[in-house]
């Protein structure tokens, strides 16, 4: 198992995904699974600040992972994550969603689950709080203004002043939501390639397995 925190933009998509493929291990996005709540929310117009309302949701929602792909990955409701998750009505919304408890203690349960069986599981507590046990712990960081960047980018070149606010603000409340993490290796991505950011989370994991 291989853990990968850090906060939006920092790289821990692109990270996990090729660490899963180098591995041969399932790729878990946990962030897709609180957007997942999220959006279902939205559409049956529950309040995003009712708890109960909410893990009810979760609880409804089929999570599973394909492992007809490579490398493995999440569906959701059968089928793989819609480009609505990535919506900024999702993206406005999903700390407010992440940060009740009942919520959360359904989504870790399902990550366990998915995970139990090893993987790269990505996500905000993944380290801390889902799998304390995992063989690497990486937490993956990068200056604010490189991450709304990155994320402008991904988005097709949105105004990049609206995305630093919805960042800084997603920030702010996730913090609040997750213990911080004494990781195994901490990197800043900021100045990285993938390629060296892959680098060296392996070198990091060979000495740490070489270590056990
Ligand atoms: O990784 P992401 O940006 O797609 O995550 C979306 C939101 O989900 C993030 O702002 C906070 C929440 N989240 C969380 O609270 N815990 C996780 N393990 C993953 C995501």
């Amino acid at each position: 198992m291989i853990a990968i925190d850090g906060p939006a933009g920092s790289g821990k998509s692109t990270l996990a995904r090729r660490l899963a493929l180098e591995l041969d291990l399932p790729y878990l996005n946990t962030g897709l699974m609180y957007r997942a709540v999220t959006l279902e929310a939205i559409r049956r117009g529950v309040d995003p600040d009712d708890g109960a309302a909410l893990a009810e949701i979760a609880r409804g929602l089929r999570f599973e992972l394909d492992r007809s792909t490579r490398p493995p990955e999440l569906r959701i409701e059968g089928a793989p994550p819609s480009p609505e998750l990535r919506s900024p009505e999702v993206e406005a919304l999903v700390s407010r969603v992440s940060r009740h408890p009942e919520v959360r203690g359904i989504l870790r349960g399902e990550q366990r689950r998915l995970g139990h069986a090893g993987g790269v599981v990505e996500g905000r507590d993944i380290g801390t709080v889902v799998f304390p046990d995992a063989t690497l712990r990486v937490l993956l960081t990068a200056h604010p203004e490189e991450r709304a960047a990155r994320r402008a980018r991904e988005l097709g070149e949105a105004p990049l002043e609206a995305v630093e606010r919805s960042i800084e603000a997603r920030d702010r409340e996730d913090e609040r939501n997750v213990p911080a993490l004494e990781p195994d290796l901490e990197l800043d991505s900021t100045a990285l390639s993938p390629d060296r950011v892959l680098e060296l989370v392996l070198e990091a994991l060979r000495e740490r397995i070489g270590e056990a």
